[in-house]
């Protein structure tokens, strides 16, 4: 892995900097630009300004390393609220939620997260919008895929998330891509073992190849990147499928490449964002730098400037 990948990643586990980045003078304009704020008023606040320009939300309240049936409970509750308030403010055609199993107990009760997602998605159907559960490193896929198997009898409309760095997504890809199926298709974000996923190019061919299947597929793809590559061989594999806009839809992490999530969505096709929200930013925040070299030149200019 990358040093300076390798330095943030340790960075994101490490107390003392994370205090120092909470309370360093202008740092929290700097987090703002990727994560919405702590509390759902501030998701809520994005989520309209995403829709004054056409753009579509899928919300996640970030908790990480969820250890105990509380801070599941914690987790869920909060997304009832957020459903709620979506609801109530006209907003849940804007918006949808996108949960992560470990954050509602998976890691220790795997019963107890299915009941959990249960819930939220019960509650999602009552406020009329959608699910998509997150897809975490590759010792959960089966857990996570089982769950939404689960789910799926009861609401098909719930989304799954592929990752194209892993050898077996090609398959899964072929197997959710029926009727009602949604899927989020990204490269993967966790560092995973040569025996189990794809390398460098070979990553972007194999999202090309399960775009492809989706794509030709029944279901409804949603193209989660933000590689310019990407996101023109999709277009012009949509129109080679015959893929209406508004059959498919692009998504991208909120505060990336939001110019282009607006031309995207000025063309008329259909973008979402993902917009983080929570006490617990800080591990989010640290891997998207740790993703990207110039994020972090961004960041720490940011804070040294003031
Ligand atoms: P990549 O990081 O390879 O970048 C390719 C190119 O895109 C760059 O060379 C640059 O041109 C452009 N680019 C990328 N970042 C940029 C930036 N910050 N500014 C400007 N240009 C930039 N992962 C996971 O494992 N499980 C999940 O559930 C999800 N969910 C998810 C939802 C959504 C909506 C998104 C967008 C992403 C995820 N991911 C994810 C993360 C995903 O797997 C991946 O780590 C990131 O999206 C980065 O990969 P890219 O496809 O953007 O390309």
């Amino acid at each position: 892995m990358d040093p300076l990948r390798s330095l943030i990643l340790a960075a994101a586990g490490n107390d003392s900097i994370r205090r120092l980045v909470a309370t360093t003078p202008g740092s929290r304009d700097v987090v703002r630009r990727f994560v919405a704020g702590e509390t759902i008023g501030d998701a809520v606040t994005a989520v309209r300004g995403l829709a004054a320009d056409g753009r579509y939300a899928t919300l996640d309240y970030l908790g990480e390393d969820t250890t105990d049936a509380d801070q599941a409970e914690h987790t869920v509750r909060t997304y009832l609220e957020l459903l709620d308030r979506l609801h109530g403010e006209g907003l849940s055609a804007r918006a949808e939620v996108s949960v992560k199993l470990s954050a509602v107990g998976q890691a220790f009760d795997e019963k107890l997260a299915l009941d959990n997602a249960y819930r939220i998605c019960a509650a999602a159907e009552q406020c009329h919008t959608t699910v998509t559960l997150d897809m975490e490193d590759h010792t959960t896929t089966d857990s996570t895929l089982g769950i939404l198997a689960e789910l799926r009898r009861t609401w098909p409309w719930v989304g799954a998330v592929l990752q194209s760095y892993l050898r077996r997504t090609e398959d899964d890809a072929k197997a959710l891509a029926g009727p009602d199926s949604r899927v989020r298709l990204c490269k993967g974000a966790y560092a995973e073992p040569p025996e189990v996923a794809h390398d460098g190019a070979d990553v972007d061919l194999a999202y090309v190849r399960c775009a492809n299947v989706l794509l030709e597929g029944d279901g409804y793809p949603m193209f989660a990147t933000h590689d310019p590559r990407l996101v023109s061989i999709v277009g012009e594999r949509a129109r080679w499928y015959g893929r209406k806009q508004g059959s498919y839809e692009y998504q991208m992490l909120y505060g990336v490449r939001p110019d282009e999530q607006r031309r995207l969505a000025a063309d008329g096709d259909t973008v979402r964002v993902y917009v983080p929200f929570g006490e617990q930013w800080y591990g989010y925040l640290m891997r998207r730098l740790a993703e990207r070299p110039a994020n972090t030149a961004f960041f720490l200019r940011a804070l040294v400037s003031r």
